[in-house]
């Protein structure tokens, strides 16, 4: 008896030791240049947010870390304390790396930047600190060797700044357009295409993660599917003022329900010099906000087509402001059949459809409410595309270009994103 309890302890011992050693061969490899990286997304049940997760120092430390698709930094409590790795180093005010960092400033030849929690929109400073990062390559259908960063740049933040973000994160992973966000610095390290594409799952089970490529495609999902040839292609816009230059906005021209254009205030459309108006991606919005009026056009059309199905409106769940009972409701590939809501793009045959499957959020057994809320009359961006309406669509952001590549619900190509097969291949 104790015999047969110890023997699989000894092997799995024993596999472990072999896995390790082949990871540091992998790391010791120095002819071998990813074309692309690989991270795993989750979905925290009770704060709707994404969280990855990046070994860091020496030893490897795994660390939680909150997605943010705008974020100027990765940034990790906390370097004063708790913190332990004898490959830290601080990144000195003179440096290159310190001058192209978004607002630096200096106190004792030590560089320091802001660190923004846009979840509760916190905003300090902290060092900007450097350390080993290792990450998985891809080849965009597994994951493959592990590749190391020796002096991957971040934030040193103090402890306060966590409050608000999903238990266990230790920090927030920044992926916005500056010179030190994630994707930038990998890019530059390993001299691939400064690309990246997010796949967000809906599930917030760690069996059907979501996943995050940095690099260019092709991004495979079971069974053998290449989803980047699906990728349609529009223009990203910056914002010009402050904290909100790092984060991506689209230009939105108009918003079609059941194929019909809703009357709009397009003056709100547009990015207007104070930084106001516009509409953008986030991963720290768990669903599309939309400014007062835009909000009462899209979901007046919305319920006039759904009530023209003859399915009925029941009492709001909060925090949504418009539900329908399922009764009457016809399934579909891509969710419930309802009308879809287009956000169109530069012309009029480039539009960013959203489906049942994107629009409806499942409340109780038979009550489903539309997965956007009114952000009342002078929100700062006028419509904010959260996280649910992203889910298990790829959506891909080419910092060199200004360009979003996004295919709509995977579902129409009979995929979704917990379905890249994270078993290694090495
Ligand atoms: C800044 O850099 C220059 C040249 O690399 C160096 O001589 C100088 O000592 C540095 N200044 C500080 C404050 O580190
Ligand atoms: C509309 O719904 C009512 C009540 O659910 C049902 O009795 C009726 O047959 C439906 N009519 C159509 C045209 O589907
Ligand atoms: C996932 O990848 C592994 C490693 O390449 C492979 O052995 C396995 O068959 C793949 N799974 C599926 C379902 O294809």
């Amino acid at each position: 008896m104790a015999f047969s309890l110890r023997f699989p302890l000894f092997s799995s011992i024993l596999l472990l030791l072999l896995l390790l050693t082949s990871l540091s061969e992998a790391k010791s490899n120095p002819t071998f240049h990813p074309n692309g990286l690989v991270l795993p997304i989750s979905k925290d049940a009770s704060t709707l947010q994404y969280l990855t997760s990046i070994n860091q120092r020496t030893p490897l430390v795994s660390v939680n870390v909150v997605l943010d698709l705008g974020g100027q930094s990765l940034w990790v409590v906390d370097c004063q304390k708790g913190y332990k790795s004898s490959s830290y180093r601080h990144t000195h005010c003179n440096s290159s790396q310190c001058h192209s960092a978004p607002n630096p400033s200096c106190k004792n030849n030590i560089c320091s930047v802001i660190i923004d929690n846009t979840i509760t929109h916190t905003i300090t400073t902290g060092n900007l600190g450097k350390d080993v990062v290792s990450i998985q390559s891809t080849d965009g259908s597994n994951p493959g060797q592990v590749v190391t960063i020796p002096h991957f740049l971040f934030a040193c933040a103090p402890t306060f700044i966590l409050n608000g973000l999903a238990s266990g994160a230790k920090g927030m992973a920044g992926l916005g357009q500056t010179s030190i966000s994630l994707p930038t610095q990998f890019a530059t390290d390993f001299k691939f295409q400064k690309k990246f594409a997010i796949c967000l799952s809906s599930s917030t089970s760690t069996a059907y993660n979501g996943v995050l490529f940095f690099g260019d495609g092709p991004y495979k999902f079971l069974p053998d599917i290449d989803v980047s040839p699906y990728l349609t292609y529009t223009r990203l816009y910056k914002n010009p003022v402050g904290s909100s230059s790092s984060e991506y906005f689209i230009g939105v021209k108009s918003i079609k329900v059941n194929e019909q254009v809703v009357l709009l205030n397009t003056k709100l459309l547009s990015i207007h010099k104070n930084g106001h108006g516009g509409t953008k991606i986030s991963t720290v919005t768990p669903y599309t906000v939309m400014e007062s009026s835009i909000y009462k056009a899209v979901t007046r059309a919305f319920i006039k087509g759904v009530e023209s199905r003859n399915i009925t409106r029941v009492d709001a769940v909060s925090p949504f402001g418009i539900c329908f009972s399922t009764k009457n409701m016809v399934s579909t590939r891509v969710g419930y059949g309802v009308p879809t809501i287009d956000l169109v793009l530069q012309n009029e045959n480039v539009a960013w459809s959203i489906v049942g499957i994107n629009s409806l959020v499942q409340v109780s057994n038979d009550v489903v409410c539309l997965g956007f809320l009114d952000g009342g009359s002078k929100p700062k961006t006028s419509i904010v595309i959260g996280g649910y309406q992203l889910e298990n669509n790829l959506l891909q952001f080419d910092l060199t270009k200004s360009e979003l590549g996004f295919t709509s619900s995977l579902s129409f190509f009979q995929t979704a994103c917990p379905d890249f097969n994270f078993t290694s291949s090495v």
